[in-house]
């Protein structure tokens, strides 16, 4: 049976940056940059211009990846897309990408499988699980795993929405998972879920219970109630829940691989507030320079953070062959992960 190894990293944030002083001078936010960096470290974020969709940003993310991993457009055996915020209800993104990527075109046509994961934070960690099944079960030989988010698109910008509002960001990362006979690459990954709480960070707008599943006034337009239509989040509640799954999905892989967190070199955690990491690095005793944020610059990217994440700390040199990398993450669902590997 063939190791799985991650070959090749890439990403792409769209360039226009949005300070938190904009989110209240352009967008009219009852908000300070004092509460958002006091409360979550983030300073600022990219957003998308408008006409930008998801599988649009994924584009150069995955083609960087593609790039380092040596390998043709045409080598990939399969796309896996994670996104909770995908171009539309349907069909998926993976299939946007494929054909943005040019694998629909011309002799060497490649219609290769395209699967999206609906796991939020949580997405690109259930992504790399299933490429890593794929690829160690001697399926696929590479799979292109993206985690792609356009957020600024969907977010209420208005002091109503600023809880959810300030915390969100655009972009996209992407990783190459390739088979090797060397003994390297993902030693084991730890998913879960808790239904319980799938009501505690969602955005409803689509209910297919309604008949219709979007109101209609007398004219037949469809109306959305803001409620429906911005996500809404109990922020404590998942604040809370975040830190006791990241912590025990952390210590499931340890016990699992035969590890303490003392075997582990690269800690990259999920980027949903700068304080949930901190705590969890305080009650773990990980010294600083085995963690990487990006929260800092790009705000909460759900299933982007890791990937881009892993493509800044291998370009910037910090994530190197031979090192032990836990990937941990926790989003709505709720839905969490982790990820060993030996890189
Ligand atoms: N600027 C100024 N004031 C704000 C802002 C803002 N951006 N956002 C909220 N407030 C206000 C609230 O309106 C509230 O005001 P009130 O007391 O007058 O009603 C006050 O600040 C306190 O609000 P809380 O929600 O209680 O603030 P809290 O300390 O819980 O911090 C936060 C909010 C930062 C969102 C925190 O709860 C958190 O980070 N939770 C985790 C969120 C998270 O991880 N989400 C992503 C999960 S990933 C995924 O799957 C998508």
């Amino acid at each position: 049976m063939p190791n799985a190894y991650i070959s090749g990293t890439g990403m792409f944030v769209p360039p226009r940056v949005v300070t938190n002083d904009q989110l209240a001078k352009e967008f009219g936010m009852d908000t300070t940059h004092e509460w958002i960096v006091q409360r979550t470290g983030i300073e600022e974020r990219h957003y998308a211009d408008e006409g930008v969709g998801t599988s649009d940003i994924a584009v150069p993310a995955a083609e960087q990846a593609i790039e380092r991993a040596g390998i043709e457009k045409t080598d990939l055996d399969m796309i896996i897309f994670a996104t909770l915020s995908p171009d539309h209800c349907f069909p998926g993104s993976g299939v946007y990408l494929q054909k943005k990527l040019g694998l629909c075109d011309g002799a060497a046509a490649k219609f290769v499988p395209a699967l999206d994961v609906r796991n939020q934070c949580s997405g690109f960690l259930y992504g790399l699980s299933t490429a890593t099944a794929m690829v160690k079960s001697g399926a696929c030989k590479h799979v292109l795993v993206v985690g792609a988010e356009v957020h600024s698109h969907a977010l209420d910008l208005s002091t109503r929405g600023r809880t959810v509002g300030s915390l969100f960001g655009d972009a996209a990362g992407a990783v190459v998972v390739s088979a090797t006979d060397e003994d390297r690459g993902i030693r084991s990954w730890h998913l879960g879920a808790d239904g319980r709480y799938a009501d505690v960070l969602a955005q409803r707008i689509w209910d297919i219970k309604r008949f219709p599943f979007i109101p209609l006034d007398e004219h037949g337009v469809g109306q959305v109630q803001p409620e429906m239509m911005w996500a809404q989040m109990e922020g404590k509640l998942v604040f809370r829940n975040a830190i006791e799954r990241m912590m025990t999905v952390l210590m499931e892989a340890c016990v699992a691989n035969g590890i303490t967190g003392q075997d582990i070199d690269l800690f990259v955690f999920h980027q949903a507030n700068l304080r949930i990491n901190q705590y969890l690095q305080q009650h773990l005793g990980i010294p600083d320079e085995k963690v990487v944020h990006n929260i800092q610059k790009y705000g909460n990217t759900t299933a982007a953070t890791i990937p881009t994440l892993l493509a800044e700390a291998e370009q910037s040199g910090k994530l190197k062959r031979g090192m032990k990398v836990a990937m941990i993450a926790f989003g709505s669902g709720f839905t969490w992960g982790c990820v060993i590997a030996d890189w």
